[in-house]
């Protein structure tokens, strides 16, 4: 075919058309400076001058990125809407001084998470943020546990680390593979290491690269990351052991589309009969592959249906533990009109800001349905006539979940 031809071609042309990467750069981009007194002042100088040709070679524009700057201690040197201009931002650079004390890379990230990325100070919530750690050596704190709530919260980070620890030094760290617990993703693409002060200069055309490769900045929040999503599974007796699989089928469906991680999307499961049970918590599995296979495992219960009891049941045993920056969803599959309550339950989950999906099949009742779904009912309550036909709603779910987030306000 003609077209298939075309479209390859123009693939491999711009993949390599480089400008590309760099002239449609909008980020929010922070710089963590080590302004720690065991550095000297030649080397904070020579980062200085680092952060002087970023500024120069990304171009600052409130279309494209904007740029700032926080020392470690912390305290804000430049926030991200000081400056419009890569010149100003240069000229505030040259300014900076040295603050001394120690490199608490840790607290930092936790100030940067917490205050820096805060929408008064500058953030777009159309841009996603970046943070460039620049560390001497090593952190003299731990990193681990602000960088998790760092990402979850959608923030990139990049590790350059300049004269970090060989084999000798090992013994002297405050936590083992720093860089790895902290980065966005321990692939390669979010660590710099920089073999010497004088080589820096060089980092800067790769660092750019990468960090106005805005498809690889898999951190930044979206759809398909930030969230926790609940499956409350109806295992009554009248839906039978083949459709139960497809059940699952469809659980495991809808679970593949999203990126699962500890800090992603988590998946957590309940099925329900007259009584309940956890067949999983968030981040009980935390990769797809590990989670699918916890799907494929789920035991099908048989008995009576309680749904409204099940919703309350998710609420205690799963959401209660849910992360403050994910967004809460939950899926209910059942075949039959409830037993209990659902209406109350429904409105208590509702009203702990869980947006709640219902999926009827045969004999469910739409009153109910819709007692279930969030408002709007039409986009959050689906009905199918058989299981068989359940395979069709795992497009429309996703499109819905993902067109309800991008249309409200990011960060
Ligand atoms: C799940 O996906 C598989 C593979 O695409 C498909 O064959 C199956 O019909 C789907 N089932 C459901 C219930 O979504």
């Amino acid at each position: 075919e003609i077209k298939l031809t075309l479209n390859i071609f123009i693939l491999v042309k711009g993949k390599h058309s480089e400008p590309l990467l760099i002239w449609n750069c909008k980020v929010d981009l922070a710089f963590l400076m080590d302004g720690s007194w065991s550095i000297g002042k030649r080397r904070f100088k020579i980062q200085k001058d680092f952060l002087a040709e970023v500024a120069q070679t990304i171009n600052v524009g409130v279309a494209g990125p904007m740029m700032g700057v926080i020392q470690d201690d912390p305290i804000t040197e430049i926030s991200l809407k000081s400056y419009s201009s890569s010149r100003d931002v240069k000229a505030a650079v040259d300014k900076i001084t040295q603050k001394g004390g120690q490199s608490n890379v840790g607290k930092a990230l936790s100030y940067i998470n917490k205050l820096y990325f805060s929408d008064a100070t500058g953030n777009r919530g159309s841009a996603p943020n970046v943070v460039v750690v620049l560390v001497d050596g090593w952190p003299t704190d731990k990193v681990e546990e602000a960088s998790r709530l760092a990402r979850e919260s959608g923030i990139n980070i990049f590790f350059v680390t300049i004269e970090g620890p060989d084999e000798n030094e090992k013994h002297n760290l405050v936590e083992a593979n720093f860089v790895d617990k902290a980065v966005c993703r321990t692939n390669g693409f979010f660590s710099l290491p920089v073999s010497s002060w004088f080589g820096l200069r060089k980092a800067v055309q790769p660092l750019v690269k990468r960090v106005c490769d805005t498809d690889r900045l898999v951190c930044s929040k979206t759809c398909l990351n930030a969230n926790d999503i609940a499956f409350v599974i109806d295992g009554s007796s009248s839906v039978g052991t083949g459709n139960f699989r497809t059940v699952l089928q469809f659980v495991a469906n809808v679970t593949r589309e999203f990126e699962i991680s500890d800090t992603d999307t988590r998946v957590g499961a309940v099925q329900y009969t007259y009584e309940q049970r956890l067949e999983f918590a968030f981040g009980q599995y935390n990769n797809k592959a590990e989670l699918l296979n916890a799907i494929k495992r789920i035991n099908y219960w048989s008995g009576g249906t309680s749904t409204g009891a099940a919703i309350t049941y998710a609420a205690e045993q799963l959401f209660s533990k849910s992360k403050p920056n994910k967004r809460k969803i939950m899926i209910v599959i059942t075949d039959g009109r409830s037993y209990d309550d659902v209406r109350a339950p429904a409105l208590a989950v509702h009203r702990q800001g869980v947006i709640a999906y219902s999926i009827g099949i045969a004999w469910a009742a739409q009153d109910e349905l819709e007692y279930i779904a969030t408002d709007p009912d039409k986009e959050h309550s689906y009905f199918v006539d058989e299981f068989d036909n359940l395979y069709k709603y795992v497009p429309k779910i996703i499109q819905n979940i993902c067109q309800e987030f991008n249309s409200q306000p990011r960060n």
